[in-house]
């Protein structure tokens, strides 16, 4: 079986710095906490607990325990860093520098007073911390199905300018159809703004999921099922490639079932440490 693996798949420039990072700040022998998991990965998180780092889940539990705090690639939310300031609790801030423009645009434009449109996922955490940027004028946009009411609202309330951003692993293609979809319905005479803030990590990962699906019979994503760039991954490969599935690990892999395709490819999300996708091409390349 021939295996095609992305150039791109595992570790961003984000995530990468975030573990090698965590994982430096144990050394001293003091203990850190992070506050919420360092990446939506079941490998990374094991091998983070057994150096001694837990998760926490709030400010206050820190505090208890005189720790120092993890903050992830994802970022947090304004009031968490006033929190932290006002419990002296000291933070090691491994916020990727793309999140923090994000941040930077929501907070400067808001400031200018444009009514702010945040395009990601409601639940995830990045669009959270990017919201307590955004001052009291936004709406965060899930789908396309909420354009409509939404710019009809924004469009009869006097609002003259409007800033769109995005969660920086938002889908490319979904993001260019919200956006089509949102110039359309605005009013010509709301000056629109727009920032495309989706990293290039997640751009360059979903370029070549989308090749390289193109060129297989089977494509197999690897990462957390609950990490939203991984999920990406697998929508842009499953329009080309009928057989895609998203395993956590190898031992989600049904060798049998695959016997029969000539060529696979693999792909990984940006929080995927390179020994999974290691294993998975061992595992595959021995059929
Ligand atoms: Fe940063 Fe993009 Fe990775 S925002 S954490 S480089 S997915």
């Amino acid at each position: 079986m021939k295996v095609i693996i992305g150039k791109t798949a595992g570790f961003c420039f984000g995530v990468k710095r975030a573990v090698e990072g965590s994982l430096n700040q144990i050394k001293d022998n003091k203990k850190v906490y992070c506050l919420g998991e360092l990446v939506h990965n079941k490998q990374v998180i094991q091998k983070i607990n057994e150096k001694g780092i837990d998760v926490i889940d709030n400010l206050s539990e820190a505090k208890e325990k005189k720790a120092k705090i993890i903050v992830r690639a994802h970022g947090i939310d304004k009031q968490t860093y006033k929190m932290a300031e006002e419990k002296q609790i000291e933070i090691i801030d491994y916020t990727c520098p793309f999140v923090l423009k994000v941040h930077k645009y929501a907070e400067e434009y808001s400031t200018k007073g444009y009514y702010i449109l945040l395009i990601g996922s409601k639940k995830h955490p990045e669009i959270k911390g990017t919201a307590s940027y955004c001052g009291n004028h936004y709406n965060i946009i899930e789908n396309e199905d909420e354009i409509d009411e939404i710019i009809t609202n924004i469009n009869n309330s006097g609002w003259k300018q409007i800033l769109v951003i995005s969660q920086t692993t938002f889908g490319i293609e979904k993001f260019t159809k919200m956006l089509k979809q949102l110039k359309k319905k605005l009013n010509k005479d709301i000056l629109l703004e727009v920032k495309n803030t989706i990293c290039n990590a997640t751009k360059l990962r979903q370029d070549e999921a989308n090749d390289i699906s193109k060129k297989v019979q089977c494509m197999v994503i690897v990462g957390g099922k609950n990490s939203s760039n991984t999920k990406k991954l697998y929508d842009v490969s499953i329009r080309n490639c009928k057989s895609t599935f998203l395993v956590e690990d190898e031992t989600e892999i049904d060798i049998n079932s695959l016997k029969k395709y000539e060529v696979i490819g693999i792909m990984a999300g940006t929080s995927t440490p390179y020994e999974s996708i290691e294993k998975i091409e061992k595992l595959l390349k021995n059929v």
